[in-house]
């Protein structure tokens, strides 16, 4: 039997919108606002689209933020057989509310949900989604600097069936919480734990998709990092332990002192939108990108030489983060201290783009309240 995974000729989705009726006073929300960390508080409503085999892609709903009833037996609970995205909603000096190349986190979207056997969510619903939501919850919007709306869509297999094989019902679902910096330190350099037991991907896996299973390989070395006082892990290759991959959550740029920027190029590792993003101002500024398997070797010895000046960690929950060292059971990397780090240069301008403070030259912003 074959699923029809393709999307199908989009139509207009119309959204049946229900409204929370025990949603927070704007007083509640304001507190939650003034500090709202990352990942810990949510809006108070939710979109969900439902996909079956037969009905493809509906009944777009915008309700009420709260739990999801499923059956113990669905797939996702057994097999996994979920993906999600990241971005987020800035508020501009105006007011207006904007997110930033949304297109990207549609499109790698489908090719997560090609990677899982999951149906793809087609690029006008998904916008459409996020639309809907901030329609709804505009007004959790922060505005306090840096201070943004993280935007979660994810899907999973939804399906009460314990065969394995991929699931002929799922749901998209958004929801949103608002965010300040990912680690507690802000834009401080962190410290990275190099893994030397685990590997998050390998060739051939699901490294590239954006997959609960990739974070749910990370978490015991993410714990090691912990204690061992750093922020993140950094992955090496699966086959030879040598080739950097990327962190926990983000991915890795090494800058150089002649003005290159290198970053891991592998089958393995999320392609980071931050990273296409960074590696463009990069190259606007004249700085010569190398997208190249990276070692571990290369790192160390570029340090010690002063070749390689700094490095830093992208994401969108990170933004861009300057890393201050690598540690490893056996050695360990110090960068050194920079007065004007091109990282954190780079970090105002993508944020600048981001918060409407910087032309966007590139046409990436993307206006979710009008
Ligand atoms: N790598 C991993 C494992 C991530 O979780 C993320 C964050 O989403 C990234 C890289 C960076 O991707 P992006 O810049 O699209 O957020
Ligand atoms: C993101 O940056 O959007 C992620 O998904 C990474 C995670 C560390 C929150």
């Amino acid at each position: 039997m074959t699923l029809n995974l393709l999307p199908m000729a989009t139509q207009d989705l119309q959204f049946q919108v229900t409204r929370n009726e025990n949603a927070k006073t704007p007083e509640e929300r304001e507190a939650i606002l003034e500090n709202p960390g990352f990942g810990q508080f949510f809006t108070d409503h939710m979109v969900d689209i439902c996909w079956s085999e037969r009905g493809g892609w509906h009944r777009p709903r915008v309700q009420p933020y709260g739990p999801i009833q499923l059956d113990p037996a669905a797939a996702v609970l057994h097999y996994a057989q979920e993906i999600f995205e990241g971005l987020k909603a800035y508020r501009h000096a105006d007011g207006s509310i904007w997110t930033f190349r949304p297109d990207a986190n549609a499109a790698r979207m489908q090719r997560s949900a090609k990677r899982l056997a999951m149906p793809e969510l087609p690029t006008e619903y998904f916008l459409d989604s996020l639309k809907q939501l901030i329609a709804v919850d505009g007004d959790w919007v922060p505005t306090q600097d840096e201070t943004s709306l993280y935007l979660r869509p994810f899907m999973f297999a939804k399906e009460a069936f314990l065969g394995v094989r991929p699931a002929k019902k799922v749901n998209y679902y958004l929801i949103a919480s608002p965010a300040g910096a990912y680690f507690t330190g802000g834009v401080a350099p962190v410290s990275i734990w190099l893994s030397t037991h685990y590997t998050r991907a390998g060739h051939g896996g699901m490294g590239q998709a954006k997959t609960g299973g990739n974070y749910a390989a990370s978490l015991v070395a993410q714990q090691e990092a912990y204690e061992n006082g750093c922020a993140q892990v950094l992955f090496l290759d699966a086959q030879r332990g040598e080739f950097l991959e990327e962190l926990g959550g983000m991915n890795v740029v090494l800058v150089t002192r002649d003005k290159r920027l290198i970053t891991p190029d592998s089958d393995s590792i999320l392609e980071g939108i931050t990273l296409d993003s960074v590696l463009q101002l990069g190259r606007d500024r004249g700085y010569t990108v190398e997208q190249r398997p990276v070692s571990i070797t290369e790192w160390r010895d570029g340090a010690a030489s002063g070749e390689i000046v700094e490095a830093f960690a992208c994401g969108t929950a990170a933004v861009i983060t300057p890393i201050s060292e690598i540690k490893a059971e056996s050695f360990g990397i110090r960068m050194p201290e920079v007065e004007d780090r091109v990282s954190l240069s780079l970090r105002d301008e993508l944020t600048g783009i981001q918060y409407g403070r910087v032309e966007d030259r590139h046409g990436w912003l993307h206006r979710l309240d009008a």
